[in-house]
This record gives C-alpha cells, structure tokens and sequence, in this order.
C-alpha cells in the first residue's frame, strides 16, 4: 500500500491568462470574449448563459469602448507586468508546478493571421524561463475562455468548422516555439462548459443562433472541439518528445438526493452526461447513450469524413479536472437549490456553503477521484480546487484566513485517503493562489488567494501583493509533501 502523496507530487496552483493579466490592447494582443465580460456580483445563470448579457449589440457596445472600467478581465491583476514578483511568491511556497493559459489573440490578435505576433510570443519566453528558473514546472492550458473576439464575431464562434484550422495554426506555433519549456498541455478548459456558458467557452452568441436550433450548434460546436483537440494532441507528441496532454473537465459530482430509484435514475444520467465529454477525448468515441440521447432530442452533429478515426487515434495522456463542490438530484421539483460552479443542484442538507453558496464537500473530491480513476484507469491531475471567500486585511497587513486553510485541509485529507487506496495522481494546482478576477462574475471580492492582491471590485487599489495565513501554511503543506497538515 503506498503512504502519503508520490515523491515528485506536482505541488502548486493554477491561473488562467484573461483572469490575471490584463495588458488588454498593447504590444498587439487583440480582444477576446472575455475582455467583453462586464461585471456581475450576483450570477444569474441565464444570465451567465450569455442569453441576457451576450448579444450582438452589447458585443458591438464594448468592441468601442476604450478603457476597462466596465471590464475587470481587462485589467486583471497586471499579472503581465508582475509575473516576477508574483513567481517569486509561489517558489517561496516552493511551488513545484504552476497552470498558466496562454491568451490565444495576444499570438493571433483575431485568430486568423497567418503569422504570429511575436511580441506576444516573447511574453510567454520569459514567462516559462523564469519559472523554470524557479524549478516550477509549467502546466499549459491552451484554450480558457479567451478566444480571439474576432472569430466569435464572424464565425459564432466554434461553430464553424473553420474554426479548427485557426486553433491548430495557433497550437503548433506554441508547440514549436516552447517545446523546451514546457511539457504538460491541456487542450480546452472545462470543454463540458459550453452547455452551460457557449459564449464564454466557444464564442457562441445565443442571439446569433436560429431559433430552436441553440442546442444543436452547441454540440456541434463541441464536436469542433473534440476534433481540434484531438489533433492538437498528435501535433503535440509530434513536435515535443515526451509530452503528456490532458483533457480538463469540470467535475460536477453529483449525489441522488434520495435513495429513490427515480432520483438515483437521474443522477445517474446527470452522471454520464458529465462524463461524456472525458469519455469521447480519452476512449475516442461518443458513448452510444449520448448518441442515442443526442437522436431522441432531434439533434445532429455534422462530421467531416475521418472525425471519427481521428478522434479514436489521438487520445488524451492524462485526466485533469476541476472539483469545487458537489452537487444532488432529485426527480421531485420544488426542492430548495444551492448554487454550484455556474449551476444549480437540489441543497444537500449535510454540507455547509461557502459566501458564494457552493457547498462544501471533501468526501466529494476523494468519490471523484475514486470514479474517474476506476473509469479512466489514467493519471489524474487536479488543476483547479479552492475557495472564494471575502477576505479582511487587518490594520497590520496580516489576512487570518483559517476558513480557506481548513477548506484545503479537509480536501488534502481525503485526496491522500484516495491516492492510499490507489488513485494515481500526479499533482494539485489550486485555482487562483494569488487573488484574480473571478470568471463567473468579475469580483475581485470573491478571493481564491494564498497571496492578497489590493483591488477591489471597481480597480481601485495599489496591486500590492500580501502574503495571507494560508500562504504559510501551504508553504508547509509542500515542504512536508503533504504530511503535515
Ligand atoms: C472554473 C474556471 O470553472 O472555475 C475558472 O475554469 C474559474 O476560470 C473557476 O475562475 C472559479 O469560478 P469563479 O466564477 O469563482 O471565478
């Protein structure tokens, strides 16, 4: 039986570049759909769907718009100009591994050029120099909701097959040019999201879709995915010895909320829906219950000739994941609800909650892995955990944080329960180490952070950097390969 977490456990945290960089319009980065993002501090989910704020006029409205005021993923947290001293803060956590995206319209400003934009390029030499110059290893997402703008615009995004073409273009020139830096690559983050927020995670604009048929391009967009990323995945091992590329899928462990065979049907499907989107990307094939649900609903998926093979030949090295809460099910209505990561689930009576409503639930992280290695039977690597919360800085600078300390705490607990029972897994990155734009609703107030970054909601603040509670503890967390708790 193995004790404790692998010897060269990827300790560290993750980031995504349209979260932290800001640096919006120069040195010839172009928009993306998220520098159209405008803030929300409570999160509707239609709304987050794209259906009330991501229509053709608001896209137009802030394509004029000239400053950041109303854009918080513009300014980020200026990681552009900062990343030294913010590396510096992670190695001094003695971060083995941090999760980067790189923003794909700072390489191609629309996406469709046929040569990249080299001061973008240079950007990211120097990023993965330094922190291989640390001895943190980068883990690179190579699509978190930052498509070039352009290509949402004239194509509705992935739901052009062209699409594919510019996606490779963009993917080769990274692999080619930091095939000496970096190893570790994922495709698309949380490629499962499209349902819930097509613009966001495939430049879909509802109000472009026919009436009816907004579902149907969304699988087909994701079909464009799959097929992109499998292609990306051989170029990938082709052009750097001995790369490892992940899948990433927003794992929404979900509970029956009774022993009802009814609720226990649905969870099920809810289940196997999640999975669905792992599944075609490390099997290389639609399960046929999807495809048989996908016919039922009266929806078709156009593929090109040789998808299918393409798909089942490039298959993905690793399963990475994200894992904040869990949710339940039932097949009564009218049950109180909880928020989850961009949706909703039936509350769990047993589960507290954090500020934001997600519930609370480390045994959840240890069942996922459990299911998703029993499943998948291939390395698994934890790219997103943590916890938003609202943090106080004290009159001496200190942030007493005990809340995210205890959150990390339980789920570091039952994820060495679970590699003790045999789990493989690689590494953990959890989301935002140093405070960053939430995703969902463009707070700064909503705080994932080991390190305090002062701003608030409307980009007022010095960007001073302050190390929090927990940034000692996790300190000791990595130095003790996480025994000592
Ligand atoms: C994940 C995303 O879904 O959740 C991140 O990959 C995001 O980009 C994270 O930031 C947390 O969500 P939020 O809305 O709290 O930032």
């Amino acid at each position: 039986m193995t004790k404790g977490f692998p010897k060269n456990f990827l300790w560290g945290g993750a980031l995504a570049a349209n979260q932290v960089e800001g640096a919006w319009n120069i040195d010839g980065k172009g928009l993306s759909v998220a520098d159209v993002a405008t803030y929300k501090a409570n999160l509707s989910l239609d709304d987050y769907a794209g259906h009330v704020t991501v229509t053709s006029e608001v896209i137009e409205k802030a394509m004029k718009d000239k400053d950041d005021k109303a854009y918080p993923k513009r300014r980020g947290i200026d990681f552009y100009h900062r990343y030294k001293e913010d590396l510096a803060l992670f190695a001094e956590m003695g971060f083995k591994a941090l999760r980067v995206s790189i923003a794909w319209s700072r390489i191609f400003p629309t996406g469709e050029e046929q040569e990249p934009n080299e001061v973008g390029l240079r950007f990211y030499d120097q990023l993965f120099a330094e922190m291989r110059r640390l001895g943190i290893e980068p883990i690179v997402t190579l699509s978190h909701y930052e498509m070039p703008l352009a290509l949402s615009v004239k194509y509705n995004g992935w739901v052009e097959r062209q699409v594919i073409d510019d996606f490779v273009r963009f993917c080769r020139v990274c692999f080619t040019r930091y095939k000496d830096l970096v190893k570790y690559w994922l495709t698309f983050n949380e490629i499962d999201s499209i349902n819930r927020h097509p613009f966001t995670t495939a430049g879909i604009i509802p109000n472009r879709c026919p009436e009816g048929k907004e579902e149907e391009l969304i699988y087909q967009a994701l079909h464009h995915q799959f097929v992109a990323s499998a292609l990306v995945t051989a170029d990938c091992h082709r052009i750097i010895e001995g790369s490892q590329v992940g899948c990433m899928l927003t794992k929404l462990t979900t509970y029956p909320n009774t022993c009802h065979p009814a609720d226990v049907e649905m969870t099920l499907k809810k289940n196997l829906h999640n999975y669905f989107y792992a599944d075609v990307q490390v099997f290389g094939e639609y399960p046929v219950l999807i495809e048989n649900m996908l016919e039922r609903k009266n929806i078709h998926i156009v593929m090109a000739r040789g998808d299918r093979e393409i798909l089942r030949k490039h298959t993905v090295d690793f399963v990475s994941f994200s894992y904040y809460m869990s949710l339940t099910e039932s097949a009564k209505d009218g049950l109180e609800k909880a928020a989850g990561n961009t949706i909703m689930g039936v509350k769990n009576p047993y589960l507290p909650s954090t500020e934001w409503g997600w519930q609370i639930d480390p045994v959840g992280l240890k069942i996922s892995l459990l299911e998703l290695y029993d499943r998948y039977k291939k390395p698994l690597l934890i790219v997103e955990n943590g916890m938003g919360a609202v943090d106080k800085v004290e009159s001496d600078g200190t942030i007493h944080d005990d809340y995210r300390i205890n959150y990390f705490k339980e789920h570091f607990k039952q994820m060495k329960e679970a590699v003790e029972e045999g789990v493989e897994l690689f590494g953990y990155t959890s989301w935002g180490p140093i405070d960053i734009v939430s995703a969902g609703t463009c707070q700064m107030s909503k705080r994932y952070g080991f390190i305090y970054v002062d701003q608030d909601d409307e980009g007022n603040g010095t960007l001073k950097r302050l190390r929090k509670d927990s940034f000692y503890w996790y300190k000791k967390v990595i130095a003790s390969n996480g025994e000592n708790l």
